[in-house]
């Protein structure tokens, strides 16, 4: 890893470190490209930055529903990845990263379509505030998402693993959380997680699962780290 600074002096809320990292993102935006999108709440800040310069760029590939729609919102054209061979640049938050640009997404429950359209771009450009950057991923619970029909016997195979999974629910009810694939989510909490790219390989060797949240084996290549002396560029 490699890293350079953007100095600043003054201490920023989570979200003000957000918007910085949205910012400094923009660098990353190829004129004249479809950039691909991803979803969360750092996403939106780059959303709403990259609707400044939407005159610069051919449109977008979006990781959700959710991030296609407030792309629309501020008139941007949303492709489907379908009509397009390869984007040079995907930009989007992380739940987690290490200093070797492994990351745990997931957390907004986009994690399949992130991994998707991540995969056809050059370069992932990952944002993210300062809290996000960990010695050790596993902190934050890894997503999973999986057929409905195997959720049971997903979960089995996912404890021998160490953890204990958790199927994610909709906000105040006992109801299973569904993504925009018709996927459930699993959640594994207590994982220490050494060897990522080990674990991302055997995941997604589980029979039922769609995809984890393990971005390992292809991590990010740029991480902006939002941080209270400035923006981090660190390069992997
Ligand atoms: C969504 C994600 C997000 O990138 C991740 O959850 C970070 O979100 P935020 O920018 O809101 O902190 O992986 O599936």
């Amino acid at each position: 890893m490699s890293a350079s600074l953007i100095y600043s002096n003054s201490i920023m809320t989570q979200d003000e470190l957000k918007q910085a990292v949205a910012r400094a993102a923009i660098d990353y935006v190829v004129d004249g490209e479809i950039i691909g999108v991803g979803t969360g709440s750092t996403a939106n800040f780059f959303i709403d930055e990259l609707a400044k310069i939407k005159d610069r760029i051919k449109g977008t590939v979006a990781s959700s529903e959710a991030t296609a729609s407030r792309l629309r919102g501020h008139g941007i054209p949303v492709f489907d990845l379908n009509e397009v061979t390869s984007m040079a640049v995907y930009i989007d938050g992380a739940d987690e990263i290490t200093d070797s640009g492994a990351m745990i997404k997931g957390g907004g429950a986009a994690l399949t379509r992130e991994k998707i359209v991540a995969s056809v771009s050059k370069k992932f450009v990952c944002i993210a505030d300062g809290s996000k950057l960990v010695e050790t991923l596993g902190k934050f619970p890894l997503p999973v998402e999986v057929i409905p029909m195997a959720r049971a016997s997903v979960m089995r195979q996912l404890a021998l693993l160490g953890g204990q999974p958790r199927l994610r629910t909709k906000a105040g009810s006992d109801e299973a959380f569904i993504t925009d694939n018709g996927g459930e989510i699993i959640d594994v909490v207590g994982l220490s997680i050494t060897d990522p790219v080990a674990l991302e390989e055997q995941i997604n060797q589980i029979v039922g699962v769609i995809a984890v949240g393990l971005f390992a084996k292809a991590g990010a290549n740029v991480c902006l780290l939002g941080t209270s002396e400035g923006v981090k560029t660190l390069t992997f």
